[in-house]
């Protein structure tokens, strides 16, 4: 039986892709249609059984903060003009869960990001979901890592293959198999020149982690970019106590770049019964067909 009960929400990168709107709107916020993509991240938290919140924030990211808080004079307005279900739906948010914030003063990178929450996670194995990937699948891709750890005892990071142009952007893993979807992590490198890559297997936003991932995050130096990078600390935590690698069940969106956000927005449009004609009539004109 897994223990795994918290997670933390990495959010306070600066969302370079994306500007200029992130000069004034964390990436995490952008709207999936009407929900932003962090409580899609959020949900899939609360439905693999977690029920401690620590998202990793920063300057210029309060709207985070305000988008799961109480919203009392918006409730009040709802109420009085008799909007029962705009106003079920506001007090649906700030009921789903007790969230955490903790502030990442400089974005230093996602490891730098893991490490602030040492504090709060004292010495359990936990989750975490990167704030901008998006991971849909009947079973929550969180909750398949939490059925590995609980299983194997070990830390487990997803992965999934990528397209050969992508793998400079990764942490790229070796594995050894050792059963269907399943690899004991041999290595891992951070965002590899193609000819140098260990396979196209990468590292998405998702990992369970043993609290001994802390100390191998203070032990690194900065890596890639001049940041303290999560892929250097697992490399160092799989010479210590096995790491496995699961290739994941579902469809992940990277909603951190322009295209996995816009299939994102597709595909969840397409998923509303309120939109799914009207919108397939559109790129049929749209393809000429
Ligand atoms: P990314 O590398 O995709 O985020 O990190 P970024 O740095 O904001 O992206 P670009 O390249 O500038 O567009 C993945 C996740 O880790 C968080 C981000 O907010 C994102 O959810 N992150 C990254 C932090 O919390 N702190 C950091 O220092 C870096």
């Amino acid at each position: 039986m897994s223990t795994v009960k918290k997670a933390v929400i990495p959010a306070a990168g600066l969302g370079t892709r994306f500007l200029p709107v992130t000069k004034s709107m964390p990436k995490e916020m952008l709207p999936i249609i009407d929900v932003p993509v962090i409580h899609y991240v959020v949900k899939e938290a609360l439905a693999s059984g977690i029920d401690d919140i620590i998202i990793i924030t920063g300057r210029g990211k309060r709207s985070i903060e305000d988008y799961f808080d109480d919203a009392p004079e918006l409730e009040m307005h709802l109420g009085n003009s008799g909007k029962e279900e705009y106003l079920r739906m506001v007090r649906e948010i700030s009921s789903l869960v007790d969230l955490h914030y903790i502030r990442q003063k400089e974005p230093l990178g996602l490891g730098h990001a893991v490490l602030q929450a040492e504090k709060h996670i004292s010495g359990e194995p936990f989750a975490v979901l990167l704030g901008d990937d998006i991971i849909k699948n009947s079973e929550p891709c969180t909750k398949q890592l939490i059925d590995i750890h609980g299983r194997k005892g070990c830390s487990v990071i997803a992965v999934e293959d990528v397209p050969q142009d992508m793998v400079s952007s990764y942490g790229i893993i070796d594995g050894k198999p050792v059963e269907p979807s399943l690899c004991v992590l041999k290595d891992i490198v951070e965002k590899p020149p193609v000819h140098e890559a260990p396979s196209t297997m990468g590292a998405i936003g998702r990992y369970v982690f043993n609290p001994e991932i802390f100390d191998c995050l203070k032990e690194i130096p900065k890596g890639v970019g001049g940041e303290l990078q999560l892929t250097d600390a697992i490399r160092l935590l799989k010479g210590r106590q096995d790491v496995y690698a699961y290739s994941f069940r579902g469809r992940r969106y990277d909603t951190g770049s322009a295209m996995g956000y816009l299939e994102a927005i597709i595909d969840f449009a397409l998923d509303k019964e309120y939109l799914h004609d009207d919108l397939m009539e559109f790129m049929r004109r749209k393809v000429g067909r």
